[in-house]
């Protein structure tokens, strides 16, 4: 690691800001490491699973229904307020290149739009003045900072930072992966959203959001749709003085890895799937046990961030997560050590979670999520997705095969959103194409052999049918 800095400090055509931050990375990065290392080789952090309790649902865990604030209506407190999103992912696993937020998701427009256009609405609406904050990566900033340039003319003021770049190690040696400062991007990672504290404060954009009499950070994965501005919420967490607040939400039999709040020892936690010892990994999954997970909305207090910060006392899980790079021709294991920022509710006074409405979690991962939200089940008002008022009932459960995993995939083969209104359960596979105005209703599967293909024609309305080859059931 030192030879890292060095070969950075000797390099006289890098500014003294940048070897400074530079330095201050690694540093960090040192700390997580030498703790990465000492929790592997004791057994002080291992969950004893009898001592994980339920959290009460009087003060712990609580219904959205049931928060009670005496000024609902009361939109002063916007003022207090900032919005983050976590900007610092690719979007690869949909086959695209560039930050996820840029995807193009409804009528034209990406998530940032979106983003945008609903804090936007916001602040002309109430006359408030919220910022939107992106965190960005080292993968993600140059694009990002590209596309925000064509807001500069809305009444939406935009800040954004670089959350740390880390570097990977090998797998078996534990050594760092690049060799200088410049080394490859494959040789660095973005350390989870769990980084966001520290990036924030080593920005400064969180001394500057104090000074401007910010109170409040709603933060929320940039690929959630359902992650608006909830003024319930704000007045809530304002008026209960609590530092943090998580938002979940039921768990379905779709959802059963998502984590969730305990009480352990009698002091709340976030627990993650991979925390589970094995075998309670049936009952982690339970959804009568474990109701219900994080949606990774949360809103927290800046000044306590700063005071954990400066403590420093943010101490999350480390996860450490393999990857493989290519090294002559050979595909090499490495680990990137990562931390997440709902694991931090533990170190903030009061921090609790509410129960909300699946519909504030609306997330993008995948291109069946894609058709979903593009389709007729939801319509769009100033950057918000609304739930169309026809529809009854959950979502559908829709699975579409290795076919349509990438964007353009997907685009070349539904060129036309099928009315999805009245579908329960929709599973595509294999060489699919959908033509215009299709409609699709109750359980619809359609299932292509190798080396075939269907056309779904034009017109089609399909309901409760299968569909395999050329046969139709
Ligand atoms: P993830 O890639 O972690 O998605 O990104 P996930 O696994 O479905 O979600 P979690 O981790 O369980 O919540 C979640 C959000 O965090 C951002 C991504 O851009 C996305 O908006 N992110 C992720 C960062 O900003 N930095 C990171 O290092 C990792």
């Amino acid at each position: 690691l030192n030879k890292l800095t060095d070969s950075m400090l000797d390099d006289p055509a890098i500014s003294k800001d940048e070897k400074f931050r530079f330095e201050n990375e690694i540093d960090s990065f040192f700390t997580l490491f030498r703790r990465y290392l000492v929790e592997k080789s004791s057994t002080a952090n291992t969950l004893d699973w009898d001592k994980i309790k339920s959290p009460n649902n009087e003060t712990e865990v609580i219904n959205y229904d049931r928060i009670v604030s005496t000024k609902d209506e009361n939109v002063s407190n916007l003022n207090k307020l900032a919005v983050l999103k976590l900007n610092g992912g690719l979007g690869t696993s949909m086959g695209c290149v560039g930050p996820k937020s840029v995807i193009e998701v409804r009528e034209g427009n990406t998530f940032l739009d979106l983003a945008v256009r609903q804090i936007e609405h916001l602040n002309t609406k109430y006359d408030s003045d919220v910022p939107l904050i992106l965190m960005n990566s080292f993968n993600t900033d140059n694009d990002t900072q590209h596309l925000i340039k064509k807001y500069s003319g809305n009444r939406i003021e935009i800040k954004s930072f670089n959350q740390s770049r880390f570097p990977r190690v090998y797998k078996d040696t534990l050594l760092p992966v690049p060799e200088s400062y410049d080394s490859g991007l494959e040789c660095w990672y973005p350390p989870g959203h769990g980084d966001l504290f520290e990036s924030l404060y080593n920005s400064g954009k969180l001394d500057e959001l104090i000074e401007q009499g910010k109170e409040i950070l709603f933060i929320s994965n940039c690929d959630n749709l359902g992650a608006t501005v909830d003024l319930k919420i704000l007045n809530h967490l304002i008026e209960s003085g609590a530092e943090y607040l998580m938002e979940l939400t039921d768990k379905t039999r779709a959802d059963v890895k998502g984590g969730t709040l305990i009480n352990y020892d009698g002091e709340i936690r976030l627990l993650e799937v991979a925390q589970v010892p094995k075998e309670h990994i049936d009952e982690f999954k339970n959804i009568r046990k474990f109701k219900n997970f994080n949606t990774n909305n949360l809103w927290v207090n800046l000044k306590a961030i700063k005071r954990l910060v400066e403590n420093d006392d943010l101490k999350m899980e480390i996860i450490p997560n393999k990857k493989f790079i290519k090294r002559n021709n050979q595909e090499i294991e490495v680990l990137q050590l990562e931390t997440a920022c709902g694991a931090a509710i533990r170190y903030f006074k009061g921090g609790h979670g509410i129960v909300v409405p699946r519909s504030r979690f609306l997330p993008v991962k995948t291109c069946s999520d894609l058709l979903m939200i593009k389709s007729d089940l939801f319509y769009l008002e100033h950057g918000t997705l609304k739930i169309d008022n026809e529809r009854f009932g959950p979502n559908p459960l829709i699975k579409l095969g290795s076919h349509f995993k990438k964007v353009n995939d997907f685009q070349s083969r539904i060129q036309h959103i099928p009315k999805l209104l009245e579908l329960d359960h929709l599973t595509i596979t294999g060489n699919v194409f959908l033509g215009k105005n299709v409609t699709l209703k109750g359980t619809v599967i359609i299932v292509c052999s190798d080396g075939e293909k269907i056309d779904i024609p034009n017109g089609s309305i399909l309901e409760n049918v299968v569909i395999t080859g050329n046969l139709q059931i």
